[in-house]
């Protein structure tokens, strides 16, 4: 009988070895101890034999019990932290470890492009930067311009409104006003911002667009100064093939005023839809500002003169990316802007 123990014992120990889960440790558990276990089987049993074998075989069994039990529960505590190491490691998060779909680098808006250089292409011309506000004087948006009151151009349709005094600013021009009232002239600017106009949203409208205003204050200003400055900005943005003309035109505060024309960037001048089969394409205004302006500003006209200019710059950008629909430049639709 000791020796049947002994082998359970030896046997036992061996197995819970290699048990691997909480479930084996069980069933091995019940192989010994269970209602027909090997070690049951042996405590049943003694009943018939001696009185003193069984008590010695009593304290034997017991012993083999409590170092059985002992290390069934030291087997259980390994294997439930060898589990739980385990589920670390299977269930582990690596904030550091890259997405899956990889991130994708971000870009310069084309407006944002197209702003940049022709900034940069008048800054190299010796401009210097300006800027005013959005919501402005109707006194400088208009009145100071040349602008009077019943110029058609402030029209409730096309102004903004706020109240009698104060608009949301139509063109960038009114920060010429600013400038002439507080710099000290000569100085050679550009002013770059957002205007406002009541319009409809189409492919060449938009009730928000962008602008950028050029003003030169000097003695002794000629137009061949200022043609000569348009030739050289639209050279730099559309490179040095593209062609530039001037049309005389009309605005309140230049005199004389004139429109350039750049040859057609989509079919090079020979006629297509975009130029409207015309060879050109207007792109910005110009002129040499009324003595009026340089007087409604407290300077004196007949010390200083100067001229100015207006870019569209959602316009150029178009041009030069050849976009057909102005909204297509302020939707932000990322498919859009991922290929500039
Ligand atoms: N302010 C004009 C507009 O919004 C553009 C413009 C034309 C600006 C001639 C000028 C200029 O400075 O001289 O249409």
């Amino acid at each position: 009988m000791v020796e049947k123990l002994q082998a359970i014992r030896q046997e036992m120990l061996e197995k819970l070895d290699s048990a691997k889960t909480e479930a084996d440790l069980d069933a091995l558990n019940a192989s010994v101890f269970g209602k027909s276990g090997a070690l049951t089987e042996i405590l049943r049993s003694m009943g018939k034999l001696e009185k003193e074998e069984r008590a010695a075989l009593g304290m034997a069994a017991n012993k083999v019990k409590k170092e059985l039990e002992e290390a069934i529960s030291a087997r259980k505590e390994k294997i439930k932290l060898e589990m739980m190491e385990l589920a670390f490691k299977r269930d582990a998060i690596d904030v550091t470890e890259p997405g899956k779909v990889g991130r994708e680098l971000g870009r310069l808006h084309p407006m944002t492009q197209t702003y940049r250089e022709i900034r940069d292409a008048l800054i190299g011309m010796g401009f210097t930067m300006f800027n005013g506000p959005e919501i402005e004087y109707d006194d400088y948006n208009f009145t100071k311009l040349n602008l009077p009151l019943d110029h058609p151009a402030r029209d409730m349709q096309d102004t903004f409104y706020i109240n009698d005094r104060i608009v949301l600013r139509t063109h960038t021009s009114p920060c010429e006003v600013r400038a002439l009232l507080t710099k000290e002239p000569p100085f050679r600017i550009i002013i770059p911002g957002r205007v406002f106009r009541v319009d409809e949203v189409d492919s060449s409208h938009s009730p928000v667009f962008m602008q950028i205003e050029g003003l030169v204050v000097d003695k002794n200003l000629s137009f061949a100064d200022l043609k000569g400055t348009l030739e050289t900005f639209v050279q730099a943005v559309f490179g040095e093939k593209v062609k530039t003309r001037l049309r005389p035109s009309f605005f309140p505060f230049t005199e004389p005023s004139a429109e350039v024309d750049i040859s057609c960037t989509i079919c090079g001048g020979k006629g297509c839809r975009v130029c409207k089969n015309t060879g050109w394409i207007e792109v910005l205004g110009c002129g040499v500002s009324n003595p009026h302006i340089i007087e409604n500003c407290g300077l004196d006209p007949k010390e200083w003169n100067a001229f100015a200019f207006g870019i569209g710059v959602d316009r150029i950008t178009s041009l030069k990316y050849g976009i057909s629909d102005i909204r297509l430049e302020y939707e932000n639709d990322a498919r859009f802007l991922k290929q500039f």
